[in-house]
């Protein structure tokens, strides 16, 4: 602990305050309640003798959590730490741009040609940006790697997080830069139909396909989201310390409309 403070400090600024990285789970909440039980009621300790627990008032869960969240400010995962450390703004290297959608004109045949653009959106889609978001598991990811999020995490009602770590808890309508912690309105876990980790291209196209497991998206709708969703949008404007998507949002909206006028082939076998 003391180290980490060392780091923050050192980084000259002064300290950083960080939102939050805690491993709150239920388990510590209930501890913590039995804690606190425990030295308000010391009766419940008298043998044989078992008082109802106390009853607690509602709120106090809430601002409880709210306290333990904000105890835990110093506790920094090691990711959030390295992400205060990247370099800043996000390069563009040649892998992080798009082709055009005039760069796919010589392709004579549509099938060639929409298997060639989808491959190029597969830039975006296979970029951790997204993928950190539409995980097969319950649990979303995060950094350039990809590794399991911290604190730990859960899908919850809806993918907004279980009742005690919402991901709004954290992750608020905008990114807060100082702490490395993304955010938008909407932010949540894509539903698991929605899954893409560990899909290859092909599975993904035809996933985003099938209204059945796109959220009933029919082409129009699903160029649409690509090209102007604001959480979407959201992986261009990733905040500090992140890399963002390649291109740009609408790069990519107009390759997705691309695909879509050249019939939305998947590319096949992969
Ligand atoms: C207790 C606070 C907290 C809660 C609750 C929380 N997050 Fe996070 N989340 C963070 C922090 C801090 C980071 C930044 C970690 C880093 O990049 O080092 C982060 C990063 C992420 C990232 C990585 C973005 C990227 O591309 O690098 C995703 C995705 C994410 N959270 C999704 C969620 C979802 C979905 C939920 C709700 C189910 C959620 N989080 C709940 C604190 C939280
Ligand atoms: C903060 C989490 C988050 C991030 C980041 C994110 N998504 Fe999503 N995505 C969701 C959620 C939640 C849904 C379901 C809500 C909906 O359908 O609008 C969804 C649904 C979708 C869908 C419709 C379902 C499907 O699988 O066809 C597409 C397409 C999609 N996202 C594309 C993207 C792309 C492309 C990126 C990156 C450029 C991205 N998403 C980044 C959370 C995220």
């Amino acid at each position: 602990m003391g180290d980490l403070w060392h780091v923050l400090r050192g980084r000259g600024d002064g300290v950083r305050i960080g939102l939050v990285a805690v491993l709150l789970t239920d388990g510590t909440m209930r501890k913590l309640r039995r804690v606190l039980d425990h030295r308000r009621t010391p009766r419940r300790l008298d043998l044989g003798r078992r008082t109802t627990p106390h009853a607690w008032p509602s709120g106090v869960h809430d601002s409880l959590a709210g306290a333990a969240l904000l105890l835990a400010v110093a506790l920094f995962s090691a990711s959030a730490l390295a992400a205060i450390s990247r370099s800043d703004p996000p390069t563009q290297a040649p892998g992080r741009i798009l082709k055009p959608v005039s760069a796919f004109a010589d392709i004579n045949n549509d099938r060639r040609r929409s298997v060639a653009l989808f491959e190029e959106m597969g830039k975006v889609i296979q970029s951790p940006r997204c993928l950190n978001c539409h995980p097969r598991t319950d649990r979303p990811t995060q950094g350039d790697a990809m590794t399991p999020h911290l604190p730990i995490v859960t899908r919850g009602v809806g993918g907004l997080g279980a009742a005690a770590m919402h991901c709004t808890v954290c992750h608020r309508a905008a990114n807060f830069d100082p702490a490395g912690v993304p955010g938008n309105p909407r932010w949540s876990l894509a539903p698991v139909e929605f899954a893409w980790q560990g899909k290859t291209l092909g599975q993904i196209c035809r996933q985003v396909k099938d209204q059945k497991r796109n959220g009933g998206r029919d082409l129009p709708a699903l160029i649409r989201h690509m090209g102007q969703d604001d959480l979407v949008g959201w992986a261009w404007r990733p905040g500090r310390g992140r890399t963002a998507a390649p291109g740009t949002q609408a790069e990519f909206g107009a390759l997705v409309q691309a695909w879509a006028d050249s019939g939305a082939h998947c590319p096949v076998g992969r």
